[in-house]
């Protein structure tokens, strides 16, 4: 975060989790984000009768409470780099939970995507945030937003303050009204935990040496059929962390409340089995503070 001039400020007072409160969240489930199980209405309201099985796994809520007493949403935060896990983690989370998921890298691969497509350059900050202004829930369903031309250029227009800005409500809204049944939602980014929500319910950092992340992306590109080498994809990784770290707007960096979850030598299952445990055991406290 830029120090002389920040984003936001944390506003823990207000609304949900995630600072001032804002309009309804319009959508349902897309690709970048996700009700649960993607079939929102169709989830169990209770935990004795979800689909995954021990209450230890789903809590529920409260079941007489009218809209305007049911509690806030509940939050995970899951920030790291590129090819940490995170967002496996974060999917998984949400659909343990029953919470909605949103990758907010979305936002800003989709921000890249149409300056590339209006054949502007990404590294102009005022291209960047036209286009951020414009991005918007149909935007996040685009198959070319993982391509890595736009990855590439979705780390140029991340570093430009008034991107970040433009995109913050969006961020903010889905965290404040997940989609039904609105019960919880997890983002995960670089900046979720120190400036999207920065009183989050839970906070968590996924890391991983830059080696490994390599290697895991080397094999999901070499999955899609494409003919990489491991010196490309640890040196476009290793470029775009250090762009993600050094900026001034919102760097990637661990909130100071956040647990850390070094994936390097854990399996995915272990990770998420621990995560979960974290998240299970806030729920409850907060539940029992309600
Ligand atoms: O996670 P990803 O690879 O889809 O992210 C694309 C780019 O967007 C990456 O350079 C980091 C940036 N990003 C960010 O600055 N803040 C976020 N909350 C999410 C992503």
């Amino acid at each position: 975060m830029n120090a002389k001039k920040p984003l936001c400020l944390p506003s823990p007072a207000n609304e949900p989790n995630c600072g001032p409160g804002v309009p309804p969240w319009p959508g349902g489930p897309q690709t970048a984000w996700e009700a649960p199980g993607g079939r929102a209405q169709n989830l169990p309201r209770r935990a004795g009768a979800e689909r995954e099985g021990s209450s230890t796994q789903r809590e529920s809520l409260p079941r007489s409470r009218s809209r305007d007493e049911r509690p806030k949403p509940f939050v995970v935060a899951i920030d790291g780099p590129a090819a940490s896990g995170k967002g496996t983690l974060a999917r998984r989370l949400a659909e343990r939970f029953g919470f909605a998921h949103l990758d907010t890298g979305a936002l800003y691969r989709a921000t890249a995507l149409l300056v590339l497509d209006a054949g502007g350059d990404p590294g102009d900050p005022a291209a960047a945030e036209g286009a951020a202004r414009r991005v918007g829930p149909d935007h996040l369903a685009d198959p070319r937003l993982r391509a890595d031309e736009v990855a590439a250029a979705a780390s140029l227009v991340a570093a430009v303050p008034e991107v970040r800005r433009a995109l913050l409500a969006f961020q903010r809204n889905f965290a404040a009204h997940p989609p039904p049944p609105g019960r919880g939602a997890v983002l995960d980014g670089r900046d979720i935990g120190t400036v999207i929500c920065p009183t989050a319910d839970v906070k968590l950092f996924v890391t991983a040496s830059t080696e490994t992340r390599a290697s895991r992306r080397l094999k999901e590109l070499r999955e899609q059929g494409l003919a990489v080498i491991y010196q490309d994809v640890l040196q476009d990784l290793t470029q775009r962390d250090a762009r993600d770290r050094a900026r001034h707007a919102a760097p990637l960096a661990p909130a100071p409340d956040a647990e850390i979850i070094d994936t390097t030598t854990l399996d995915a299952d272990i990770v998420f089995e621990r995560a979960a445990h974290l998240v299970a055991r806030t729920l409850k406290e907060k539940e029992w503070q309600q």
